[in-house]
């Protein structure tokens, strides 16, 4: 992602909390119950009470509220490049890390293997204008630092209502998959949960 549209993206975001407040509205979310049930299928890969997780793009870390909704309690991380976003789930989660940049600001922080669990909604939804280079390399990153996983979600580029998109990219699953596929065997894409997104889960062990 070069410098440029990068500085654009934290500015759009600034613009829509200063707009919105902090909400789904402002992470450009259609409902909150969409955002749930992405969480529901992210978290399916396998999450449990006790694991560790990096959830990059995170947002207010609304993905540990939820998780803690169901009874879930991770050792929770978050990364994300807005830092009004960043500051409002800093002070939502005082005991959590919440870290502003992007996935590649952190590479002497994490080493391989970090975190139990990697996950990220939505993050991959902005368009580049690169032809999918920077999600690939963030898929091989998150998969590196994860011990167990990676879960991640997309728009759907098959969906008639994504044909139309302008700042937002959306992603053919079958490529996605294949890509994952280069990097582990275990991959698995779900896309029957709403319309126009999928999620694929990359597993470690089989
Ligand atoms: C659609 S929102 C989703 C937020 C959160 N994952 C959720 O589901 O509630 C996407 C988030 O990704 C962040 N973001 C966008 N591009 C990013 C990047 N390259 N690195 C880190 N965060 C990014 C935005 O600031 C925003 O908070």
């Amino acid at each position: 992602m070069d410098a440029a549209r990068k500085q654009q993206l934290i500015d759009m975001h600034r613009d829509a909390v200063a707009l919105h407040g902090c909400n789904t509205d402002a992470l450009h979310w259609a409902s909150r119950g969409e955002q749930k049930l992405r969480f529901k299928v992210l978290a399916g890969i396998g999450i449990r009470s006790g694991d560790s997780l990096l959830d990059v793009g995170c947002g207010f870390a609304d993905l540990r509220d939820w998780l803690r909704a169901h009874a879930i309690e991770v050792n929770y991380t978050g990364v994300d490049l807005s830092p009004e976003i960043v500051a409002e789930a800093a002070r939502r989660h005082p005991d959590a890390a919440v870290l502003c940049g992007e996935l590649f600001d952190f590479d002497s922080d994490f080493a391989p293997k970090s975190f139990d669990w990697v996950v990220c909604s939505g993050m991959f939804n902005w368009r580049l204008r690169d032809e999918g280079a920077y999600a690939c390399r963030v898929i091989a990153r998150m998969f590196e630092l994860s011990r167990f996983g990676v879960a991640f979600n997309m728009l759907d580029a098959r969906s008639r209502s994504m044909r139309m998109l302008t700042e937002l990219v959306a992603f053919d699953p079958d490529t996605v998959l294949e890509y994952c596929g280069s990097i582990t065997p275990d991959c698995t894409c779900l896309n029957d949960y709403l319309a126009g997104d999928f999620t694929i889960h990359m597993r470690r062990f089989a």
